[in-house]
């Protein structure tokens, strides 16, 4: 034990006071939106909801998160402009194709044996994850036997979603990606373009149901038999992360299929075990139990 008074008590480096007292002023911020807003931040990882409460702090006009903790309490305006700081809106229609090819190489063919199924996309942003899965399935026949849910807290990504209407500049992308997941259409099948935006067809959300759902505070809804989560995980500490992947478990039927996409893992959470790899690449797990 190191004697008390010794050299090596002051060993370690303590943050300076500045930044002791905005990690005070940040939690203090987050409890408020919590209690206030029933938004809880506070299982995010720490170093980029302070980046990004650093930006909106700027764009606020705002001194100090004590500050920008008190406008968002008095002015309910504020709030939807801060949770898109607090949340990150990047998405792509066939976002990293190989993970859409991989579902529909190996996973579909167990999907077509399902009468009915269900698919829950979780962090679902402005939809694109959603439509993706939507077309492949209408394009492998299992759409009409499929409910679709896309769950996310952000009020104004529901919208879009909803909405179905992307930036015509975007389609030259989401085309790349369609093509390269192994997509049997032409994805110019599914929207019509006029000023500047391409909408998708209405008959891809008639079997579609948005909703808001945090992975943070709300239950298990449905049974599914393929949840797809991607790019939502990376944001949460580990704590966090158990707690959803339990989430994700629950909800899913025997056998049912996780897709985490190739970022994320889970191989570090309490429900390991719980699972079997499906797709090591693209991070598709299976769970397990017997029969269907
Ligand atoms: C980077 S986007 C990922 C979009 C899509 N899954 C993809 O991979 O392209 C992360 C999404 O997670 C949502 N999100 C963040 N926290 C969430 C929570 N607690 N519950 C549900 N969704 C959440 C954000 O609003 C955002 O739309």
């Amino acid at each position: 034990m190191i004697p008390p008074g010794s050299k090596a008590d002051f060993s370690f480096e303590e943050p300076p006071v500045t930044e002791k007292i905005e990690d005070i002023e940040l939690r203090l911020l987050l409890e408020a939106l919590r209690e206030h807003y029933h938004y809880d931040f506070r299982g995010y990882s720490p170093a980029s909801i302070k980046r990004r409460l650093r930006q909106a702090r700027v764009r606020f006009a705002c001194d100090s998160f004590s500050q920008l903790q008190d406008r968002v309490l008095h002015d309910t305006a504020v709030l939807p402009e801060l949770l898109g700081y607090l949340t990150v809106q990047v998405s792509e229609l066939f976002r990293d194709p190989a993970y859409f090819r991989t579902l529909r190489e190996t996973v579909v063919p167990h999907l077509k044996t399902y009468p009915s199924l269900k698919v829950w996309v979780a962090g679902c942003s402005a939809g694109e994850e959603l439509y993706s899965l939507v077309i492949l399935f209408r394009e492998e026949g299992l759409e009409d036997r499929t409910l679709f849910y896309g769950t996310d807290i952000n009020p104004d990504a529901l919208r879009r979603a909803e909405a179905g209407v992307y930036e015509l500049d975007r389609l030259q992308l989401f085309t790349e990606n369609h093509r390269r997941s192994g997509g049997k259409s032409s994805l110019s099948e599914y929207y019509t373009a006029a000023y500047g935006a391409a909408a998708f067809d209405k008959s891809l959300r008639k079997r579609v149901v948005f909703s808001d759902h945090s992975l943070v505070t709300d239950e298990v809804f449905a049974e599914v038999q393929l949840v797809s989560c991607r790019n939502v995980l990376i944001y949460f500490d580990r704590d966090l992360q158990n707690r959803v992947i339990g989430l994700f478990k629950d909800s899913l039927s025997r056998r049912g299929f996780l897709g985490l996409g190739s970022k994320e893992s889970l191989r570090f959470t309490t429900y390991a075990d719980e699972f079997s790899e499906f797709s090591r690449n693209e991070r598709i797990y299976q769970k397990k139990g017997g029969g269907l």
